[in-house]
């Protein structure tokens, strides 16, 4: 109980729970003006990468051994997707497989550990993926990444890199990610594609679900939210909350820069601030004055090792 009553009193709760909750009501309200007029989507069953000639499309999905991310990798795979799990987990990656495959045994998975909060384990997962694909009798390319894996972070921590694990874990992984991968991503023979589902750089935004992401605040408090969210009808399962998900991912391939929300091919306008240029344009370059200042501090430490 102490703990509950300290959380509430902090700056990091009223920073999450009150914002958040004040975004997704706006982003209800949003489609609730727009009823059907929005649907941006073919439906979310059939695969813009399907081709005759038999091609398996690869996808990646980062935060694969939990929620959002497990339900997302049932879907893909289910549709045809050689899925590639990447978790931080051996023991929870080998169990997310395991489920998939009780289900569909004729699925095509592979896992990778990585945490991608550190720079050093994306670099290394690059190398692994590549060469994994040359090994592999696939095309050494990607068609989807979905940047999912994130954290809601109650008190504030550093990564050994010493940057913030919340910002590091639902921003720069993504950021760094798509830049380690964009070579593999544009090699695709077919239009290949990112998702961002991460708090900070939403593209497909699921809306309120059910999983492990308020495992950080008490279990009093997760526990009276999910009541609460449930008794609005605005709790979703994981596999009802991933349609957005797939929405975004199996979006004819022209599609670009569309915020996904609410299932059904939906969309709604992002925030005001998202269409702010001028701040676009700052993030991009702190971002990537970051991903080089990373990089170039891996360079030194592989050289020293
Ligand atoms: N649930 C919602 O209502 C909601 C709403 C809006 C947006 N989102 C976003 O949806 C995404 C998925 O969240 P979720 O709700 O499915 O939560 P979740 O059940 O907690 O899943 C998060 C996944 O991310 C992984 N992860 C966290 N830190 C990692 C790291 N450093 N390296 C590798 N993997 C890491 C977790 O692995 P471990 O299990 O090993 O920790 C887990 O597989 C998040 O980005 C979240 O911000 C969720």
């Amino acid at each position: 109980m102490k703990a509950a009553l300290e959380f509430v009193t902090s700056m990091e709760f009223w920073r999450m729970a009150v914002l958040w909750a004040f975004y997704l009501l706006i982003s209800y309200w949003k489609l609730f003006l727009q009823p059907n007029s929005n649907s941006n989507s073919r439906p979310s069953n059939s695969s813009p990468w399907t081709s005759p000639s038999g091609f398996r499309p690869v996808c990646v999905i980062t935060g694969a051994t939990s929620g959002l991310g497990a339900a997302a990798a049932h879907a893909l795979s289910a549709r045809g997707f050689f899925v590639v799990l990447v978790g931080r987990s051996s023991h929870l990656l080998a169990k997310t497989i395991m489920d998939i495959k009780t289900q569909n045994e004729n699925v095509h998975l592979k896992a990778f550990e990585v945490d991608v909060a550190s720079f050093h384990s994306l670099l290394q997962f690059k190398a692994s993926l590549q060469q994994w694909l040359s090994n592999s009798e696939m095309h050494p390319s990607i068609q989807l990444l979905i940047n999912n894996a994130g954290i809601l972070a109650t008190s504030s921590r550093l990564t050994s890199q010493g940057y913030d694990q919340m910002m590091a874990t639902n921003y720069l992984s993504a950021f760094s990610l798509s830049k380690l991968l964009l070579p593999l991503l544009r090699n695709s023979p077919v239009p290949s594609r990112i998702v961002n589902v991460t708090s900070f750089t939403h593209r497909s935004d699921p809306g309120v679900v059910e999983t492990n992401i308020m495992r950080e605040v008490p279990s009093c408090l997760s526990g009276l939210a999910f009541i609460v969210l449930k008794l609005l009808g605005l709790l979703q399962s994981p596999e009802i909350g991933v349609s957005s998900i797939l929405d975004a991912a199996l979006s004819p391939p022209e599609t670009s820069g569309v915020y996904y929300f609410g299932g059904k091919g939906r969309t709604v306008d992002s925030s005001v601030l998202s269409y702010n240029a001028k701040l676009g344009e700052e993030l991009w370059d702190a971002s990537t004055h970051l991903f080089l200042e990373s990089q170039l501090a891996s360079k030194e430490t592989f050289t020293s090792e």
